[in-house]
């Protein structure tokens, strides 16, 4: 079997996590079983990234639309979020990992805020990886935000209408100082981007798997690297 060419990493993986329901439903489970099981995923995944030297890991862990989910769910998913930064600070914290999050996160639970703050800030200095969770995130809002910010900007008479370049939306944007994704993995195969990273995904390679997000593991990840080494990518240009 190939190996992945340590040289042609992505950059930066982005990972819409999908399938925590089904995995449930299928088992006779509950869902917030599959979400507890997918929470777990999230460990090994972010652990194997950054063992194999990816430098941006960006995870699409609550959107906007997931706010209309039954109340029980959603406090479930807030309590996994609040263990996960719990317990995983210490291994952030040996292994160089950064945490940044992309989203509304002023909608979030204040616990959770609390509790993301305090990472954040004891991450701040970590430079191997970066870990984002994208909280509350969605793609519409994000470049809805990002207009009103650059609208504000030329208010304020702090730039004119001329400066307004594709840099500078990508600097408006939640995940500025970011790289654009090179990667952008989808578990459970629904052939949708459902309001992830739109702006920054213009030119990623995309990988959409039918395993579902608690069965994803380290094997199905590193089939998806080797898929992406295979790939030819040409930004548009001709080949
Ligand atoms: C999709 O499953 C998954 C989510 C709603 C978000 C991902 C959440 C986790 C992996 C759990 C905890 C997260 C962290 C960061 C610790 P679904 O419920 O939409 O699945 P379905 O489409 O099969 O119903």
């Amino acid at each position: 079997m190939t190996q992945i060419n340590s040289k042609q990493l992505p950059e930066h993986v982005a990972i819409i996590m999908d399938g925590n329901g089904r995995w449930a439903k299928r088992k006779g489970l509950n869902r917030i079983r599959g979400h507890r099981k997918g929470a777990d995923t999230v460990r090994k995944i972010v652990t194997f990234s950054r063992e194999i030297g990816i430098r941006w890991l960006t995870l699409y862990a609550f959107s906007e639309e997931n706010w209309k989910r039954p109340a029980l769910e959603v406090q479930a998913l807030m309590k996994l979020l609040n263990l996960f930064l719990k317990n995983e600070l210490k291994e952030m914290q040996e292994n160089g990992i950064q945490l940044k999050t992309i989203g509304r996160t002023a909608r979030l639970p204040k616990t959770t805020r609390q509790i993301l703050q305090d990472t954040i800030d004891k991450t701040s200095s970590n430079s191997d990886m970066t870990l984002t969770l994208a909280l509350s995130y969605g793609g519409r809002q994000e470049i809805l935000d990002a207009i009103l910010k650059i609208v504000s900007q030329i208010e304020e008479n702090k730039i004119s209408t001329s400066d307004i370049t594709e840099k500078l939306v990508s600097n408006s944007l939640y995940t500025s100082g970011m790289p654009d994704p090179d990667l952008l993995i989808r578990t459970s195969g629904e052939y949708r981007i459902s309001n992830f990273l739109l702006w920054q995904i213009s030119y990623s390679e995309i990988y959409i798997t039918p395993t579902l997000w608690p069965d994803f593991g380290e094997n199905e990840y590193e089939k998806a690297l080797k898929d992406y080494q295979m790939r030819d990518r040409r930004f548009g240009a001709r080949g």
